[in-house]
């Protein structure tokens, strides 16, 4: 089962999720992140850039993969999901930009960037921990309903609902790619400890879905239950549709702290 933390809010779960990060790099310092975009890991990657200011650690050797890019933005593009990792993870926490790769969404490398990017997360011995956001679909990464359990990093079409939820970040709704590029369910399983964090009631349907089944591939979220490590950090609305929510406040409560998250 996943343990569901209560938080009171997101800057809360960004410190717990920092911490945590933080205490791998000093057990690892070639540690493997897998990164995501979105709005809701930001709260983690600030948490730790204040953490690594004031109380240093070598991050130099920190290895990251990122879970997913749109297909066919223009190179330095600055809502390509390169140019987001770069700015808000790579710059701010100091990593080496070598060690750090986001799939090829070019639409000329599509054929083999897939394999090409299975290949290396691979080669870098797997991801130690996974951080993960939810759209309001269930998806993660860009894993939309339906997508195989089993699935490796390959091209997917975007819901017209998750072109809208991201249309924000861009000049019009119609610039939003219809395909991306992203890691397969399959691929996420395999990283040692998956974190998803979610803030906010429009998150809390998915975040259900995800955390109490039923099992399913019309709700991607759900293959947390095939995964032995499992942290799941959530805002009070976002945990408010969740039934056991009174038995994961007690688990977590009665939680040895050694044991971290
Ligand atoms: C995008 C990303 C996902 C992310 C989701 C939710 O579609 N590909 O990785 O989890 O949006 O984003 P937000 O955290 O901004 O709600």
């Amino acid at each position: 089962m996943a343990e569901v933390v209560v938080v009171g809010g997101a800057s809360e779960g960004g410190d717990l999720v920092a911490r945590a990060i933080r205490d791998l790099i000093a057990s690892r310092p070639d540690a493997v992140l897998g990164l995501a975009t979105g709005s809701t890991p930001l709260p983690v990657y600030a948490s730790l850039a204040v953490s690594l200011r004031e109380d240093p650690l070598d991050v130099s050797r920190v290895r990251g993969f990122s879970l997913d890019e749109y297909v066919g933005l223009p190179e330095g593009h600055p809502e390509s999901y390169r140019s987001v990792i770069t700015r808000d993870v790579v710059e701010l926490l100091g990593l080496a930009p070598d060690n750090v790769l986001v799939p090829n969404g070019d639409p000329g490398a599509l054929q083999t960037a897939g394999e090409d990017y299975e290949r290396a997360i691979l080669a870098a011995g797997g991801v130690d921990l996974q951080i993960l956001g939810i759209g309001r679909t269930g998806h993660l990464g860009f894993n939309e309903p339906g997508s195989s359990f089993a699935s490796m990093t390959r091209v997917k079409t975007l819901t017209p609902e998750t072109r809208r939820d991201n249309a924000r970040f861009f000049d019009s709704p119609s610039d939003v790619p219809v395909h991306c590029i992203t890691q397969g369910l399959g691929t996420i399983l395999r990283a040692r400890h998956l974190v998803l964090l979610a803030c906010g009631e429009e998150k809390a349907e998915a975040v259900a879905a995800a955390v109490e089944g039923p099992l399913t591939a019309q709700r991607p979220g759900s293959i947390i239950a095939l995964h032995p490590h499992v942290t799941v950090v959530v805002d009070e609305a976002a945990a408010s549709r969740l039934d056991n929510l009174a038995y994961y406040r007690y688990a977590y409560a009665n939680k040895p702290r050694w044991q971290g998250i």
